[in-house]
């Protein structure tokens, strides 16, 4: 392996920009030469294809989106596209590559090695925490800890005018983002699609605890069945009397400066792709498990597999009295 490239896609997730520099300095420090892919698989499509040199990922490590762009490619998803793709590498003699992102990404990369052979690793880059073969997804930590701001600041309003807060976070299909910020919020309730809502129990809940406090938030994680407005009406019409009021946290989710525990994973993940790479893996993701790195074939990492803790779940009931 002479040339590499790297490419981030999906959607962006903070500490992508970390994950880029350390990509591209191992690949330095290896006497690689290193290419950046614009856009993510479109750029892969249509040759959007750039030098990198060690000062072209100088501060960047604390900003967060991504400096190479990212995009959710539709051409990459049929044939022609790929043959396009696998046409651009091979014309900059491209030997393998390092793709940054979620499920869809490496769905995409697999299908890329199996029809044109080419070397792959891949680094987890979403907030949404959702992929096997990683404790932690690089933008995770950052994303909690942005939910866990805003929730903050939001307890102030209720708490000052005894309102119930119903607060929706992203997460697609997973209950990770509202699961840990829950917790940290003092949530008296969080609603996750991996687990059936007991509508009864969290009625019940709200009554009890409003003998202990003013304020009560509920977290609902946006795969939640219900989503944040059905809930807020079932509590309505369930308590009239409740000033309740919805927030839905949205994209700020995404942005931001890195957490210093995603910039350590990213640079962690970054040096780990490369040299697994070197030492002739491909098809695989770099992932950290118990302070490890640990590689985990694609078609394991994007099972969906059902990461909830029910020590996690269990805190959220006990600590809500
Ligand atoms: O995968 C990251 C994520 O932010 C999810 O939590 C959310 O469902 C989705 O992307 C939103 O995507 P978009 O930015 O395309 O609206």
């Amino acid at each position: 392996i002479k040339n590499i490239a790297v490419l981030t896609s999906g959607g962006d997730a903070p500490g992508m920009n970390a994950g880029i520099r350390a990509v591209v300095r191992t690949g330095i420090y290896h006497g690689l030469n290193v290419f950046g892919i614009r856009h993510g698989y479109d750029g892969l499509v249509s040759g959007d294809i750039i030098s990198m040199d060690a000062k072209s990922v100088a501060n960047i490590i604390q900003r967060g989106g991504t400096i190479l762009k990212t995009a959710r490619s539709e051409e990459f998803k049929t044939y022609e596209g790929r043959k396009k793709a696998y046409e651009n590498v091979k014309s900059l003699n491209i030997d393998a590559l390092v793709v940054i992102g979620g499920d869809g990404t490496f769905t995409g990369a697999a299908k890329f090695i199996e029809e044109f052979d080419i070397p792959i690793i891949g680094m987890p880059g979403t907030i949404d925490n959702d992929l096997a073969g990683t404790d932690f997804t690089i933008g995770y930590d950052t994303a909690i800890n942005t939910v866990v701001d805003a929730v903050d600041k939001i307890r102030d309003t209720a708490e000052s005018h005894d309102r119930v807060f119903i607060i929706e976070v992203m997460g697609r299909d997973s209950g990770l983002i509202a699961l840990r910020s829950g917790i940290s919020t003092g949530a008296e309730a969080v609603l996750i699609p991996e687990l059936e809502v007991d509508y009864d129990a969290i009625m019940k809940r709200l009554d009890k605890s409003r003998k202990n406090k003013s304020s009560r938030i509920i977290i609902v994680a946006e795969g939640d069945k219900e989503g944040g407005l059905v809930v807020a009406d079932k509590i309505k019409s369930n308590f009239p009397n409740y000033d309740v009021r919805v927030s839905i946290l949205g994209h700020i989710q995404r942005g931001g400066k890195p957490s210093c525990m995603d910039r350590v994973l990213a640079s962690r993940l970054g040096v780990g792709a490369v040299e697994g790479l070197l030492e002739g893996r491909r098809g695989e993701m770099a992932g950290l498990i118990s302070g490890n790195v640990t590689f985990t074939p694609f078609s394991k990492a994007i099972k969906h597999i059902n990461k909830i803790n029910t020590d996690l779940t269990r805190i959220v009931e006990i600590l809500s009295l």
